[in-house]
């Protein structure tokens, strides 16, 4: 497992591009999964895209801090949303900004797990909020695209108040 550089506006193009589905789950993708979650944790996180680290494939992964282990999604794909709430978001990738924008309560999201077996999911909360945010970077979206007031970005320091992802 290895630490990898996170990918950051507004040099990395990999961020704005659409990712390849993955044909199957080999050695490869599952390397990329640890190092995927080895470099979420050193950095506090709660979710990390694989574009985020320069790899243009559809893998996330989402790990809230009272959780043990990571969810792993490969191809992952909503099928369901409902509600709606406003959050405050930050993304790893766009560092010193936050952002005032809406969210699912809760989502269902169907795709494979580490092994390339089929999983469903239905998250909500912050969990949800990260997941919806991860499945954006898998098509090129940040949160900076969802913020609709132009008082809605905000400025913060290296320690941001919203959850990195
Ligand atoms: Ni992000």
């Amino acid at each position: 497992m290895a630490v990898r550089e996170i990918c950051r506006l507004p040099g990395d193009q990999v961020l704005r591009q659409k990712a390849k589905r993955v044909p199957a789950v080999d050695g490869s993708i599952q390397s990329l999964i640890d190092d995927m979650v080895e470099t979420m944790r050193q950095r506090d996180g709660v979710g990390l895209a694989a574009p985020q680290i320069g790899v243009s494939l559809r893998v996330v992964v989402v790990q809230l801090p009272d959780e043990a282990e990571p969810l792993v999604l490969v191809n992952p794909e909503i099928v369901k949303r409902s509600g709606q709430r406003e959050v405050v978001e930050a993304c790893l990738s766009v560092p010193g900004y936050a952002g005032d924008i809406k969210r699912s309560v809760s989502v269902t999201v169907k795709g494979w797990d580490r092994r390339g077996k089929s999983v469903r999911i239905k998250a909500t909360g912050l969990k949800a909020q990260a997941l919806e945010h991860e499945l954006d970077h898998l098509n090129g979206v940040l949160f900076i695209d969802h913020v609709e007031s132009p008082d809605g970005l905000h400025r913060v320091g290296t320690e941001a108040e919203a959850d990195g992802m």
